[in-house]
């Protein structure tokens, strides 16, 4: 049973939206917005951990970005390698664990290797975990757990814990806010199952252009609101 009121996030999910639109308003190309977009997570995984987040799901390529350029595919790729390659260091002196939510056989070979290296050589940190949503759908991971769990035995019982038994990540926790960039009002198919009692906010700046203190606004305000996970409103009046 999950607390009512939740004053820090337990596992806060990103939709790190707007790199496209940051550099077209500046007349740069999209890839120079990516390329920003990169240091504004790593500024957001610094501040989400010094904040004593536990879990930090950050939705860098969807299993529907394939539809972009090949050149911006490649891009976005190469980007994440570098991160991965790049923040070894950071992360091991920070205590923060890498993983992986998606399907990991659709992702270029290196970029797999990368992630499996990245996550292996980080399974010891026990401080906050960055898992980085890639080549994730919400809805392919409800049918690739489905698959999983009808293989794992003839007779297997279809129930939520079961479902949820066999999602990518089953020992991390339901997400308690989910954060949006850009200023779009939309769940993208970012963690469809897990995100079903999430709070939402949405935040009008593009993400390159976000600071730790756009996440410290996007904390306070989890802060205010009334969690009921279905249930009655209990305090307060209501007219
Ligand atoms: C959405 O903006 C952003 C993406 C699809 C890519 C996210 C990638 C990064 C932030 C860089 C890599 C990060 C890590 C953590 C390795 P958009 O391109 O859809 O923007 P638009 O809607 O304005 O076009």
């Amino acid at each position: 049973m999950q607390e009512k009121v939740s004053p820090v996030p337990v596992h806060v999910g990103i939709i790190m939206d707007g790199n496209g639109r940051w550099a077209r308003q500046r007349g740069q190309i999209r890839t120079q917005g990516h390329l920003e977009g990169l240091k504004a997570a790593k500024r957001v995984v610094k501040a989400a951990s010094d904040r004593g987040l536990r879990y930090l799901t950050l939705y860098t390529f969807s299993t529907e970005n394939w539809k972009r350029t090949t050149e911006e595919v490649g891009f976005i790729m190469g980007l994440v390698k570098q991160y991965l390659r790049g923040e070894l260091d950071f992360y091991r002196e920070n205590h923060i664990r890498i993983r992986h939510a998606g399907d990991i056989a659709g992702l270029p070979a290196d970029i797999a290797e990368e992630i499996r290296r990245a996550a292996e050589d980080t399974l010891g940190c026990d401080g906050m975990q960055v898992i980085l949503a890639l080549n994730y759908g919400g809805r392919d991971e409800i049918v690739r757990a489905v698959r999983r769990l009808t293989a794992s035995g003839g007779q297997a019982e279809i129930s939520e814990e079961t479902l949820s038994a066999h999602l990518d990540n089953p020992d991390v926790p339901d997400p308690d806010l989910i954060i949006r960039s850009a200023g779009e009002f939309r769940t993208s198919n970012f963690l469809l199952w897990e995100g079903a009692y999430a709070e939402y906010y949405i935040s009008p700046k593009f993400w390159p252009d976000w600071t730790e203190e756009d996440l410290a606004r996007a904390l306070e305000n989890f802060r205010g609101r009334d969690r009921r996970f279905g249930g009655a409103v209990t305090g307060g009046a209501v007219k």
